[in-house]
């Protein structure tokens, strides 16, 4: 029996949290003068959380003590778990529970890979936890994306060699930190951001079920 390991981003990957992400930055941005838009919104995704403020400060030409750094980042965080109170299964983005119970019936080994530190909370939210086999977050790791390590660690509690696993990212590091551990990645977005990507879907509904077969059988390799 053929078996893969499944690395799934979480945020714009499982649950569309990006647009929450960015009305918690755009008001942060606000209360230190910086403008702050959608384009870099994208630049931001799939990355940790202090690496995000320092863009930010870097783009508004800002500095701030640590002290300050610190506090922002947990009004920051604050604002952004007021959001993901209110979250529930209606949030969980197309096709994304079919894919893993699929994923599950096929005895394939799944996990999570995000660089999130709010990953079990968003997923008890929303009722997938029990899906995972592991799940490796931004609390579980030193090095963010686009370094390899968040991936690595997931093949490893899947007890799954590097090049026999796949990931689904919908940001560019995370895709580059796909291909740097030497995974087939899959990018779930824009072809124009996305490029990097081995595979790349617009979403799950435009993933064929037998793309997911070959790759388990091995017919489908890493480009
Ligand atoms: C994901 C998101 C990023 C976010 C990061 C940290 O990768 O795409 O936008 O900054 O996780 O999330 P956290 O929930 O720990 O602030
Ligand atoms: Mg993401």
């Amino acid at each position: 029996m053929h078996k893969k390991g499944f690395i799934f981003d979480l945020d714009g990957v499982i649950v569309d949290t990006a647009k929450y992400h960015f009305l918690a930055w755009k008001k942060l941005a606000k209360t230190i003068g910086v403008d702050f838009s959608e384009a870099q919104n994208e630049q931001l995704k799939g990355v940790s959380r202090v690496s995000s403020l320092e863009k930010i400060l870097e783009w508004g030409n800002k500095t701030l003590s640590d002290e300050d750094f610190t506090n922002l980042m947990s009004k920051k965080n604050e604002d952004y778990l007021s959001y993901i109170h209110k979250m529930n299964a209606s949030e969980i983005l197309p096709d994304v529970s079919k894919v893993l119970d699929f994923l599950i019936n096929s005895k394939q080994g799944i996990a999570l890979g995000s660089a999130s530190k709010n990953a079990t909370p968003i997923l008890k939210k929303v009722h997938l936890l029990e899906k995972f086999e592991a799940i490796v977050d931004g609390n579980d790791v030193a090095k963010a994306k686009p370094d390899p390590e968040v991936f690595l660690i997931g093949a490893k509690l899947l007890g799954m060699n590097p090049e026999d696993c796949i990931v689904f990212e919908d940001s560019v590091a995370g895709v580059q930190a796909a291909n740097t551990a030497n995974m087939i990645s899959i990018g779930i977005g824009e072809k124009s951001v996305l490029h990097e990507a081995d595979f790349i879907f617009k979403d799950f509904t435009e993933m064929p079920q037998e793309f997911i077969e070959q790759i388990i059988s091995g017919q489908i390799n890493k480009q």
